[in-house]
């Protein structure tokens, strides 16, 4: 209710407003930068353009094309843009290794119409339904979002039936349709069949992880790109398998998304304290083999 309060109390949250101000701070300087080789006529990225919305209504005092709200705005296409990509992508590369029948088909699919050198592009989606429908089953299964993002009702809404008065908050649930059993064959078993008919990709109305809408996921076509692009060059290139008599498991960690926990949690800190690049170059080695000959 009172949100300004939290700055006055102790505890953990101060860490996180700190790093806050650090990231608007960071922001802050890189519109500065903009600014000095600014030109309304070419805008070069999001920041630019914002910049011409802010000359634009100048003259407009309930104008809300400001710099604060540019910086928070460039923030959030930052902070829902990246977890949630690379999350899926964890979720993805850790079905593969924990279904490695499924992984040699998406190889044998890349190398059919990529081939071994050649970069993955949008183009050779088209033809690319096996592994299309894999990377739809590991989002319908990581299942993210499970409550979707929370919204709250702007005016006294019917819906359904249903008085909600304004103020509300709604949180819709997108594992009933992830895991609806009336939709899907197996709806807690890793199936990419589910998204395939007669070898074809097949769409489905029950999968909605960037959900639907008006306020749907704006982020959505973006994602996909790069989700099939990352997926598809890292298994171009490499084969995902459990590391040395370990075991994977589906155990998930609850943060701003639902991610895979990791299987060495258990281990000890050293793994955890470990230098980050050196962590993954560590992990790389011994969780992808190259598929380079
Ligand atoms: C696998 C990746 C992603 C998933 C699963 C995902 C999912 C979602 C979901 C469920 C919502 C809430 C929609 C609603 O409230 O109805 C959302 C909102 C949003 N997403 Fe994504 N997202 C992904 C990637 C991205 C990317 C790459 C960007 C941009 C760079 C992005 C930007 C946004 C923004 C700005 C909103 C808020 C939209 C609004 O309030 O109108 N997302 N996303």
């Amino acid at each position: 209710m009172f949100p300004w309060i939290m700055k006055f109390i102790p505890g953990p949250h101060k860490t996180v407003l700190v790093k806050w101000e650090k990231l608007q701070l960071f922001i802050a300087r890189v519109i500065e930068n903009h600014r000095r080789d600014w030109n309304p006529d070419k805008p070069r990225d999001f920041i630019d353009a914002y910049l011409n919305e802010i000359e634009k209504h100048a003259d407009n005092p309930t104008s809300s094309f400001n710099d604060e709200n540019l910086i928070v705005s460039t923030l959030d296409l930052f902070f829902a843009g990246t977890e949630t990509t690379s999350t899926t992508l964890r979720w993805g590369l850790l079905f593969m290794a924990l279904y490695p029948e499924i992984q040699e088909k998406v190889q044998a699919e890349i190398d059919t119409v990529i081939g071994r050198s050649q970069p993955p592009s949008m183009a050779a989606r088209e033809s690319m339904p096996y592994t299309n429908a894999v990377i739809h089953e590991v989002q319908r299964m990581g299942n993210i979002i499970p409550l979707n993002v929370p919204r709250e009702v702007t005016v006294d809404t019917t819906l359904a039936g249903y008085h909600l008065p304004k103020g509300t908050i709604i949180l819709t649930n997108l594992t009933a349709l992830h895991r609806d059993p009336t939709e899907w064959a197996t709806p807690d078993t890793f199936n990419p069949q589910h998204f395939l008919e007669n070898g074809q990709f097949k769409k489905r109305e029950a999968f909605l992880p960037f959900s639907i809408g008006k306020r749907a996921c704006l982020g959505e076509q973006l994602a996909k790109t790069e989700l099939f692009i990352f997926f598809t060059s890292l298994l171009q290139k490499f084969t995902f398998k459990p590391p040395h008599n370990e075991k994977l498991t589906l155990k998930s960690r609850i943060g701003i998304t639902i991610s895979p926990a990791s299987h060495r949690e258990q281990k000890g800190k050293q793994e955890e304290s470990a230098c980050p690049p050196l962590k993954a170059r560590r992990l790389l080695r011994s969780e992808g083999t190259n598929r380079i000959e």
